[in-house]
C-alpha cells in the first residue's frame, strides 16, 4: 500500500485528481470507479475544474459506481445516483450511456447485481476505483463481516452507518437499510484503488484498514492484497497511523528517486 498523507481535504483532494487526470491522457476511454459521500467531493470539484480550465476530456470515459441505496428511485435527493449527477455528471462532458449506478428499485435486485457484474466485465473491468471509508472501516457499503470474496449484491446497513448517514435525510429513520454494493471482490479487482480519507472521526478506521490484520471485521483491510492500493489522507485521518513518518518520508524520498531517473 501507498500512504500518502497531506496537510487538509484539498490538497488530498488535488493529489487524486491529479492521478485521474494523468490516467486520462494516457487512456481517455479510462474506466473509472466512482464513489460517493463527502469525502470525494473535493476531488470531483478538481475534476470538474481540470474539465473546464484544461480542457480535460470525459467524452470517452466510463463509469462505475460503488453502491445505490435500496428503495430509492434514481431521482431521490439522496440517492446516490442524485448525488453523482449533481456533484460530477452535470458538469464535465462524460456519455450519459457510459454511466453506470447500481438501481435501487429493479424488482429482481440479485439479477441487477449479476447484471452489474458482467456490465464491468464487459467494460474490460475498471481501471481506477475511487473509495471512501465508513467510521466502522468499510469500503462501498461492505459492512463488517462482509466476505472479502464478495460480488457485487444486496447488504444490510450497520447501526453505525445508518447513523453516519442519518445526517442526509430529515429523519434517521428515512436512511434506508438495505443498499446494493459491489463486493470486496469486485472493488479488488480494479487496476488501482484509490482510498480517500479526511478528518480525525476516520482515524481508527485507516490505522485499522492500513496496519491492522486483513479482515472481513473491516473491510478496506482487504487493500492490503491489492497490488496496487493508494491511501490517500489527510493529517488529522492519519493521526493514529503508527508509521505516518515512515510513510511520508517515503513519498517525499520515493519522489526524488524517480525525478532523479
Ligand atoms: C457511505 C458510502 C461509502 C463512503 C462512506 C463514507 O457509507 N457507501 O462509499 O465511503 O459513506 O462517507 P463520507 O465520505 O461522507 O464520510
Amino acid at each position: 500500500m501507498e500512504v500518502i498523507i497531506k496537510t487538509d481535504k484539498e490538497e488530498l483532494s488535488k493529489e487524486a485528481a491529479q492521478i485521474v487526470k494523468a490516467a486520462l491522457q494516457r487512456k481517455p476511454n479510462l474506466v473509472l470507479g466512482l464513489a460517493t459521500g463527502s469525502t470525494p467531493v473535493g476531488t470531483y470539484q478538481e475534476l470538474i475544474r481540470m474539465h473546464k480550465e484544461e480542457g480535460l476530456d470525459f467524452s470517452k470515459v466510463v463509469t462505475f459506481n460503488l453502491d445505490e441505496y435500496v428503495g430509492l428511485p434514481p431521482s431521490h435527493e439522496q440517492s446516490y445516483n442524485y448525488f453523482m449527477y449533481d456533484n460530477l455528471f452535470n458538469h464535465i462532458n462524460v456519455n450519459p450511456q457510459n454511466i453506470h449506478i447500481p438501481n435501487g428499485v429493479v424488482p429482481d435486485l440479485d439479477a441487477h447485481c449479476e447484471w452489474y457484474e458482467r456490465q464491468i466485465q464487459k467494460a474490460g473491468g475498471i481501471d481506477i476505483q475511487i473509495l471512501g471509508i465508513g467510521s466502522d472501516g468499510h469500503i462501498a457499503f461492505n459492512e463488517p463481516g462482509a466476505s472479502l470474496a464478495s460480488r457485487t449484491h444486496v447488504e444490510g446497513l450497520a447501526e453505525s452507518t445508518i447513523k453516519d448517514n442519518a445526517r442526509f435525510f430529515e429523519r434517521e429513520e428515512d436512511v434506508p437499510r438495505f443498499a446494493i454494493t459491489m463486493g470486496v471482490a469486485t472493488i479488488l479487482e480494479a487496476r488501482h484503488c484509490i482510498l480517500l480519507a479526511n478528518g480525525e472521526n476516520k482515524a481508527d478506521a485507516v490505522a485499522k484498514c492500513v496496519e491492522g490484520p486483513i479482515t472481513s471485521q473491516i473491510t478496506s483491510s482487504a487493500l492490503q492484497m491489492h497490488p496496487k492500493a493508494t491511501i490517500i489522507i489527510d493529517e488529522p485521518a492519519a493521526s493514529k497511523l503508527e508509521r505516518r513518518k515512515h510513510y511520508k518520508w517515503v513519498y517525499e524520498n520515493k519522489r526524488k528517486l524517480y525525478s532523479a531517473q
